[in-house]
């Protein structure tokens, strides 16, 4: 059999079954990001908390960051206190792995507490990132800060933020 015939029959297995080769491919981009990513940041970015936007918000914060992604966070906020916290990007694995980490860190705390969830905070819960990804964290803490400075904009008068809409 000719060398050509078997580049031919070896395509035809290849697309037998396109459903197991998005399995193959998936289960490979995952295994690879084993290999550089924690566990954690891996279990995030596939199955992120927190994510999507949020009815009636008590204070949002949105930033694009410098590498052109964009975090947006949502903060439902009782006596001061953030009692759920939401978050959307456009960006990569590992921002969403961040904007996840950085929901649940928030979730429960006084803002006062919230406001020290800095860059090395969120990197810290996640088991650390790879230089290059770093300010994925350094986005998410600045988002959640933006957003608790718009809870405060609007803190003493919140008929304003539909009165402007
Ligand atoms: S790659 Fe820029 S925020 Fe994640």
């Amino acid at each position: 059999m000719s060398e050509e015939w078997d580049i031919i029959n070896m395509d035809r297995d290849d697309n037998s079954d396109p459903d197991k080769m998005i399995e193959e491919m998936r289960a490979s981009i995952i295994e690879d990001a084993r290999e550089t990513f924690s566990e954690e940041v891996v279990k995030r970015w596939l199955n992120p908390k927190n994510i999507g936007k949020m009815e009636a918000p008590d204070g949002v914060g949105r930033i694009t960051g410098p590498c052109g992604d964009t975090m947006e966070i949502f903060l439902k906020i009782r006596n001061d206190r953030i009692t759920n916290a939401f978050f959307m990007t456009d960006g990569c694995g590992t921002t969403i792995a961040t904007g996840s980490m950085v929901t649940d860190l928030a979730t429960g705390k006084e803002i006062k507490e919230a406001l020290k969830i800095s860059q090395e905070v969120i990197l810290d819960a996640l088991g650390g990132l790879p230089e290059d990804s770093k300010h994925c964290a350094l986005l998410a803490s600045n988002t959640l800060k933006e957003a608790i400075k718009d809870y405060l904009a609007y803190k003493s008068d919140p008929w304003k933020r539909s009165y402007g809409k």
